[in-house]
């Protein structure tokens, strides 16, 4: 189960953190994976890791608020691999920010990178998937996306792009079941990456949250790459429009 042998995978955002464990666990299921963030240097890093596990993957720079870009860099992959099967729209920012001091280049920086990239990514996707009846779309929204009771301080902006990822992902797994494209949101609660280093949470912060979560401790990027996996293999052939959350059991204290 779970076999990605001969399916072409592009993940943004890939240069580390979740969306590193997400490419290296996509190739680790036999997927040619193209590893695509803003530092081509740093997304090589993570192609010589995945080559050195025996799989193959290949970097690519790739700013997700370039359109242009977007539209070059999905091309040059289908012309290398022939293909594109699967995507992970992993790339975001999150950069706090309390509602009152919000700026107008604040709020477009988060939803440009957050919602509006994962959709114009997805969209070139699809067109490239369509050809052959077959996709896996995965987007990575957050457990702050409305409607479960999560609001986050100083990230009016990031919970309201995330919500919206939850929202398009549902009206594109309807639009694109014709076209055989499975489109699908993992909604990570706190995991250890440089993004939650980079916020500096404050200590009596952090105990105060994982009081709350049952498993009691931050989770690690591989358990949301888990996830990815399945949702990227046939195995998940019936699941599409729906969220899942990788968050330690928060959601249910
Ligand atoms: N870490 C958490 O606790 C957590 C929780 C819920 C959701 N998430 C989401 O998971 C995803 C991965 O985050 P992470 O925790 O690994 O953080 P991270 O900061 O380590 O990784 C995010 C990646 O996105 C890239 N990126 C930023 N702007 C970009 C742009 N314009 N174009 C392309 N790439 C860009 C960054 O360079 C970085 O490599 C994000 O969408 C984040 O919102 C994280």
């Amino acid at each position: 189960m779970f076999e990605l042998k001969n399916k072409v995978a592009l993940v943004t955002g890939a240069r580390r953190g979740m969306g590193q464990a997400h490419a290296l666990a996509l190739a680790g299921q036999g997927a040619k994976v193209a590893v695509t963030d803003i530092s081509l240097e740093e997304c090589q890093k993570v192609v010589e890791e995945i080559k050195a596990q025996g799989g193959e993957a290949a970097a690519w720079k790739l700013d997700v608020t370039n359109q242009a870009e977007i539209d070059q860099v999905f091309g040059e992959v289908v012309k290398k691999w022939g293909r594109l099967d699967i995507l992970v729209n992993n790339a975001g920012i999150f950069k706090p920010k309390m509602a009152l001091e919000m700026t107008e280049a604040d709020w477009d920086q988060t939803l440009d990178i957050n919602l509006k990239g994962e959709f114009f990514c997805a969209q070139r996707a699809a067109k490239e998937m369509a050809k052959n009846k077959w996709g896996r779309i995965i987007n990575i929204a957050s457990i702050a996306s409305g409607g479960v009771g999560v609001g986050v301080m100083a990230a009016s902006h990031y919970t309201a792009s995330k919500g919206g990822i939850v929202g398009l992902t549902e009206t594109l797994a309807q639009e694109w079941a014709p076209l055989g494209i499975n489109v699908n949101v993992i909604g990570p609660g706190a995991i250890d990456t440089p993004m939650i280093s980079e916020a500096q949470m404050s200590k009596e912060v952090m105990d105060a949250f994982l009081a709350n979560v049952p498993l009691k401790r931050i989770g690690k990027a591989e358990e949301v790459a888990a996830m990815v996996v399945f949702l990227a293999s046939e195995e998940a052939s019936y699941v599409t429009g729906a969220t899942f959350f990788v968050d330690g059991g928060w959601l249910a204290a």
